[in-house]
């Protein structure tokens, strides 16, 4: 079986296919009412969720499937002391296929050593998010007609931010991809993006003032501060409003620049902003859905070649 815990467990060429077929689903949904009829996901959740739980759960039925799991640890044995392995032993003798979000790095990869059926890294702590990497790729890719050759500002948390984590690693796939990390000091992208960056012989620079970097970016990459990973709500206080994207600041990008952010938002974005055609991150959450599409009925795909 295959599991998507990382972005890199994919290769390029299997990243392209899946977008292409998220692609097709949307051209033509009547073709996959059935791709998953008789089957079911387990969505685990362990940590709260809006569009990740929900865009899977609605994918999972678009195919004609149905869908099982948990939105919270306290209403799972968890809250007993149940471990992830052995609560994944359990689900996967009720579904074809589990997607799980866990607080702790690398719980997905246990979850996947310890059942037989694929696991879906629906987020572990601030590590990685694949699946919104998938959305990210899809909607830059439907929005700006290519990823090759952009040039995409992450601004906010990229200390703790994993979307950002999981969409850097893919883009150190594309051709000419520049890179600017815009953020306070305290949240500055962690060492191990910097060096595979720099290996990849990607161009990437660092700044703090997003007024400076917003005029010559292609996409612009806005995150939330990610108060759940905080020890300390002073330093949480302090920081969460450094960046706010308005009007004004819309001003000093490019016309065909976008906007996108993973959502949930607080005040990063003024709301004002939404009108503004550039600002594409509602489209970002239904291109979720369609990829989440995708994605659950390649792996069960697999799953049957093998
Ligand atoms: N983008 C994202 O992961 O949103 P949720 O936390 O609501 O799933």
């Amino acid at each position: 079986k295959r599991d998507l815990i990382n972005i890199t467990d994919l290769t390029q060429e299997e990243v392209g296919e899946i977008l292409d077929l998220a692609d097709d689903m949307v051209a033509h949904p009547e073709k996959y009412y059935e791709e998953c009829a008789h089957k079911k996901i387990a969505t685990l959740f362990y940590e709260p969720s809006t569009r990740t739980r929900l865009s899977f759960e609605s994918a999972m039925l678009e195919l004609g499937g149905n869908v099982i799991g948990f939105a919270s640890a306290n209403s799972s044995s968890a809250s007993k002391g149940e471990s992830v392995s052995d609560t994944v032993k359990v689900i996967e003798c009720y579904a074809d296929i589990i997607a799980m979000r866990h607080p702790k790095e690398g719980a997905a990869l246990v979850a996947s050593n310890a059942c037989s059926v694929p696991v879906i890294n629906a987020g572990d702590g601030g590590h990685f998010h694949p699946t919104q990497t998938l959305t990210d790729l899809f909607t830059i890719r439907k929005e700006f007609g290519r990823i090759d050759n952009i040039r995409i500002g992450f601004c906010g948390d990229l200390k703790f931010g994993r979307t950002v984590h999981s969409l850097i690693e893919a883009l150190l796939r594309f051709e000419g991809v520049e890179i600017v990390l815009i953020s306070p000091d305290e949240l500055k992208l962690p060492k191990y993006n910097k060096e595979s960056m720099t290996e990849a012989g990607i161009k990437w620079t660092e700044t703090t003032s997003l007024e400076d970097a917003i005029p010559d970016l292609d996409v612009l990459y806005m995150t939330r501060v990610q108060q759940e990973r905080f020890f300390n709500e002073e330093d949480y206080i302090r920081l969460r409003d450094t960046y706010v994207l308005d009007r004004a600041k819309m001003k000093l990008a490019k016309e065909k620049m976008i906007v996108m952010h993973p959502l949930p938002r607080i005040n990063e974005i003024s709301v004002d902003v939404d009108r503004d055609p550039r600002a594409v991150y509602f489209k970002q959450v239904r291109n979720g859905k369609d990829v989440r599409k995708a994605l659950i009925a390649t792996l069960l795909r697999w799953k049957e070649e093998m």
